[in-house]
Parts: structure tokens; sequence; C-alpha cells
């Protein structure tokens, strides 16, 4: 069966139809699908049961895992539930239990329900994200995607011009201390010290520029702290209009791609007394967008 998809949104997202996940892409599906993301940016693949060696064999055929032992991960190896290659987006620590409410590793996570691009804060931004819904909750929990090439395209003339050349900050100290948790070690300070991105980029693909935001964003090189912040806020703001979101609904067993160059996404709420299993794979990109000079 060929790949095929149809459309989520008015925007951008899609849904693929003949792909298993279960077995090897053929060069063919490979190719379809990442002709897809460029048009989409956000692809669904329902009912693929899948093990974490099938979603990290299936992520692979898109490139290289994204490896950061090194860097910016709270949760060490004998503290994690899942095994290397693949990282845990639930509410369940290393036995399986459903976290305290007072865990940090909480905390970190809650800061993953503001908008965001997923390693914007490395030196080497995240390509792909690929989430796969093991166990989702009865209510709430849905993904929200933001096209943040709409956002760009949308920006009056005069805005372009401003955020062309603008170089942000990132660390996920700042997306951390916007929900209040500033709690952090000093191994955790010196981990995640902001790393520069430009704010506009460019698909290598499509051409298509798109504003490169995220809650790690806090500061514009150049700017004071309190104007960068501001603008930044409205970026989001005009970023995250209804119009430019697709908010997924997951239903069990659902697999959802999406490209960290073109949009940004947050977690919604849910009952946390129940359970969410969510594993996410995640993509390498190709180098770093700008030279890291601090
Ligand atoms: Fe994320």
């Amino acid at each position: 069966m060929p790949v095929s998809i149809r459309s989520l949104h008015p925007v951008f997202a899609g849904e693929v139809a003949g792909v298993d996940c279960h077995q090897p892409l053929s060069p063919a599906e490979v190719a379809a699908i990442e002709a897809g993301m460029d048009q989409y940016a956000v692809l669904v693949f329902r009912e693929q049961n899948i093990t974490d060696e099938e979603q990290i064999t299936f992520t692979r055929h898109f490139g290289e895992l994204e490896s950061y032992s090194t860097l910016g991960h709270i949760r060490r190896r004998p503290e994690q539930r899942l095994g290397p290659g693949i990282a845990d987006f639930s509410n369940l620590d290393k036995d399986g239990r459903i976290m305290s409410v007072e865990d940090r590793v909480w905390f970190f996570k809650l800061g993953d329900r503001l908008w965001h691009s997923d390693s914007s804060f490395r030196p080497v931004p995240a390509k792909y994200s690929i989430l796969s819904g093991r166990v989702i909750p009865s209510w709430g929990a849905n993904t929200e995607f933001a096209d943040m090439r709409a956002a760009y395209d949308a920006l009056d003339e005069r805005t372009k011009a401003e955020v062309e050349d603008l170089v942000c900050e990132h660390s996920l100290i700042y997306s951390r201390e916007a929900i209040g948790f500033t709690d952090l070690t000093a191994e955790e300070i010196a981990a995640f010290q902001p790393i520069r991105q430009p704010l506009v980029r460019t698909h290598p693909a499509t051409g298509r520029k798109s504003l490169f935001l995220a809650a790690h964003a806090g500061a514009i090189v150049g700017w004071t702290i309190p104007e960068a912040r501001m603008f930044l806020r409205d970026l989001t703001e005009h970023a995250t209009q209804r119009d430019f979101v697709y908010s997924h609904e997951w239903r069990p067993y659902d697999l959802v791609m999406w490209d960290n160059r073109q949009t940004m996404h947050r977690a919604r709420r849910f009952d946390r007394d129940e359970v969410r299993d969510v594993r996410r794979t995640t993509l390498a990109g190709d180098a770093p967008l700008i030279e890291q000079s601090m």
C-alpha cells in the first residue's frame, strides 16, 4: 500500500496511511514521509503499537539519534525507566509509579507545557521528534503544535525586517524560571548555559522561513532583558494564534512526528493521578545554526 497523507488542519499537519512502523521502511517510503514532513511539519501515524526498539529503528530511517549524555539531562541513566536511545516523557518514576507532585523531574516536565522547540537550548537543536503514545489519560493531555512558517509569513514587513538578523539566547533555565522553578543545582546551571540561535531560520529543503522561538529563549543579543522578553512574548502570542495551531488529541498507539525546525509545541494538562506513558525518540539536527562565541 503506497504512503498517503490526508490533511488534519488548514495550514499544516497530516495523517499518514500505508505505513507499518513495525517493519523496516523502503527508500520510497522514507522519501514519501520526508516529503510529507517538509510539507506538513507534523505527521500522525495511527495504531502503531510498537516496542522501544521498533521506535528507535523507525527513527533511524531519518537520520542520527540525538545524543545528549554530556549536556542538559537531569536524570542520570540508573534513575531512568527506559533504556538508551529513547526518552521517557511519562509521569512515571523508574519503578513505574506515578511521580510525586514534589519530584523535581516533574517540575522539569511541567515546563514542557510552555510553547517550545525541542533542544533549542542545545548547540545543535533537534530535527524531528517522534512521540509514541503508549498509555493515554482519559482527559486532557493533548499536544498542541504551532506552524512557525505560517507565523513568519503573517508578520508585517516591518517586523520581518526587524527579526531577520536577531540572535536569541536559549536555556532550560529560562523556561523553568518562567514557571517559578529556580531551584537548580550548580551542575545544572553549568550544563544549561545559554546557547545562541537565530530568530529566523530557513528550511533546508523548502527554503521557507520560520520563526525559531521557544520558551527557552530568554534574551536577544544586544537587547536589554525586559525589552527582549516582551518582544519574544509578543512574537510567541502572534505565532500561537489559533489559526496556526493544531491540537492533537491522542489515541493509544498514535505515533506523532514533528519537525522542530518549523514548529513549536506544548503539552496540555491532564489528571496527574492517571498514567501518561509517552516515549520520545529524537533526531539530531545537522549542525549548529550559528557560531557560539561566548
Ligand atoms: Fe517538547
